[in-house]
């Protein structure tokens, strides 16, 4: 494929939106088949506020102010090219940022941690949805207390739609409450109780893991739906455990089709019997329930190659000592008291669906083609850029052995470049979620890839059936290097223009505010 025409579709693909015009289309419609009574409009949000609704247990909500009404925890739903508009207000007592994870944002509106919003005081942000339909999401971003933050229940979902989207709900049948947006976290259950987050030493190293799963913040959480496709939208919205979904009537495995990742849909399903995600990574899949009475999602055991022998680095959180935690515990200071969690790649049920109604007809066949997504192709003569994700003994991880300080500018890209990034994990790692601030990105090929990895790198260059989509977050396995195609174009508006910071992180949470981040720029 030659430069012009990948100009033309990698623009498309990447989800940058310049050059198509984002029609206002208010009054478009919604997913008719989504389900939940959270849901609200992202155009009607007038004020979020992040309220400490628990400070015994250092729980967090997120509550949206509507007009006449509002909604806690709420499911934010978007047509493409619409804009949210509203007062961020911090009740909590740390600084605090709403950061959208996935959406091209100019800095000032990314809640990327550069300007956090004291304790007490508001902020307005306001910005157009560029995207691609799909789901994204927004959390907390201040450094050194992002992870303690979402762990206290502040993850929150976007659903964004348009043609691609509606195409594909109605190819499917979908009945309505078949499509649901789940964000999926695990947490440290005690007498039915969410702990507080506490972590020792050794959890600041591997992450902070919990015991049970969340379904959108309810344990043992079940849905309803009728016979028929059903359609998931799924965020890994743990701190820091990986998941290998898959879904079970019984003892037996059901087939399922993944339609899209992190960055809207693929060009054509993949059909599957498992998918992995890691922290911050989200698929589209349909799985057809007819005939089934209930089935059960679940987190299947896999070996998680967690190679880091006995170091215990000790990570000190530079903004942490002038705020109080969220509940009255230490977070990275203590000695590493045993708390009950299961490790990475153990086992977790997830979540149910429950199937109501006889089966009707037979469900249409899956969609064949489902956007006009191009293959991923290196850029015959895009330059590239080499980076290492290195394991320090007393630092911890760290991107080219520099632990993150705010105010330094790893280095700078020219505006609408394209570049390949080659990242290379060092073979005495961990698995890490790789995610970049501002731009969607393709994977081109992975290569050192071994052990159990080896077995879900099922599509062509040693990659991922996640891998085949545009991808915001990207799990690397020990020893792994990974090529990414990214086009650094921004669209021509105002509020892009000038110098624009932007990040790389890994979204472990525990490593990203252990230093595992860094700034560039987009001139
Ligand atoms: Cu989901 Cu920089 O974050
Ligand atoms: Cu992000
Ligand atoms: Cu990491």
């Amino acid at each position: 494929m030659n430069r012009r025409r990948f100009l033309g579709a990698g623009l498309a693909s990447l989800g940058a939106a310049c050059g198509v015009p984002a029609a206002r289309t208010r009054g478009a419609p919604r997913p008719v088949a989504l389900a939940g009574e959270r849901l609200a409009a992202l155009e009607d949000v007038r004020r979020l506020a992040v309220e400490h609704a628990d400070p015994l247990l250092g729980r967090c909500r997120y509550v949206t102010h509507l007009g006449t009404r509002q909604a806690a925890q709420p499911i934010l739903l978007a047509r493409r090219g619409e804009r949210f508009d509203a007062v961020i207000e911090n009740a909590l007592p740390q600084p605090t940022t709403v950061h959208f994870h996935g959406l091209t944002l100019p800095e000032a509106q990314d809640g990327a941690g550069f300007d956090p919003i004291a304790p007490g005081a508001r902020k307005r942000v306001r910005f157009e949805v560029k995207n691609r339909s799909g789901l994204y999401w927004f959390h907390p971003h201040p450094h050194g207390f992002t992870a303690e933050q979402v762990y206290g229940g502040l993850t929150g979902l976007l659903v964004v739609s348009d043609e691609d989207d509606d195409a594909l709900d109605a190819g499917l049948g979908l009945a309505p409450g078949n499509r649901l947006a789940l964000a999926i976290a695990d947490a440290r259950v005690a007498g039915g109780v969410i702990r507080p987050y506490a972590p020792s030493v050794e959890d600041c190293l591997h992450g902070w893991l919990g015991n049970r799963a969340l379904a959108n913040g309810r344990l043992d959480a079940r849905w309803s739906v009728a016979p028929g496709w059903v359609r998931l939208q799924i965020l890994n919205a743990c701190n820091a455990r990986g998941l290998l979904l898959a879904f079970r009537d019984g003892e037996t495995r059901l087939p399922f089709h993944l339609l899209g990742t992190d960055g809207g849909l693929l060009a054509a399903p993949r059909e599957l019997e498992r998918v992995f995600l890691y922290t911050g990574e989200r698929v589209d899949v349909a799985i057809d329930v007819s005939g089934r009475r209930a089935l059960a999602a679940v987190s299947l055991e896999f070996d998680p190659r967690h190679h880091t022998g006995d170091a215990a680095p000790r990570h000190r959180h530079p903004g942490r000592a002038q705020y109080a935690p969220l509940a009255p515990v230490t977070v990275c200071e203590s000695g590493g008291a045993a708390h009950d969690h299961f490790a990475d790649g153990a086992e977790l049920p997830l979540f149910r669906l429950v199937v109501e109604g006889s089966a009707g007809t037979k469900p249409p066949p899956v969609p064949q083609r489902l956007s006009s997504l191009p293959a991923a192709m290196a850029f015959a003569d895009a330059p590239t850029r080499r980076m290492r994700l290195d394991f320090d003994e007393r630092a911890g991880f760290l991107i080219d052995q520099a632990p993150y300080r705010i105010e330094e500018n790893a280095f700078s890209v020219q505006r609408g470049a394209r570049e390949v990034w080659e990242i290379k994990n060092s073979p005495i790692s961990m698995p890490h979620p790789m995610h970049l601030h501002g731009f969607g990105f393709r994977v081109l090929r992975r290569r050192g890839t071994y052990g159990a990895a080896r077995d879900l790198a099922t599509e062509p260059g040693g990659r991922l059936a996640t891998d085949l989509g545009v991808k915001d977050t990207v799990v690397m396995w020990p020893n792994e290097t990974v090529w990414l195609a990214l086009d650094f174009s921004l669209p021509d508006e105002a509020a892009f223009h000038g110098a624009q910071r932007y990040m790389l992180h890994c979204h472990n949470l525990e490593h990203e505010d252990g230093m595992m981040m860094r700034n560039f720029t987009v001139l």
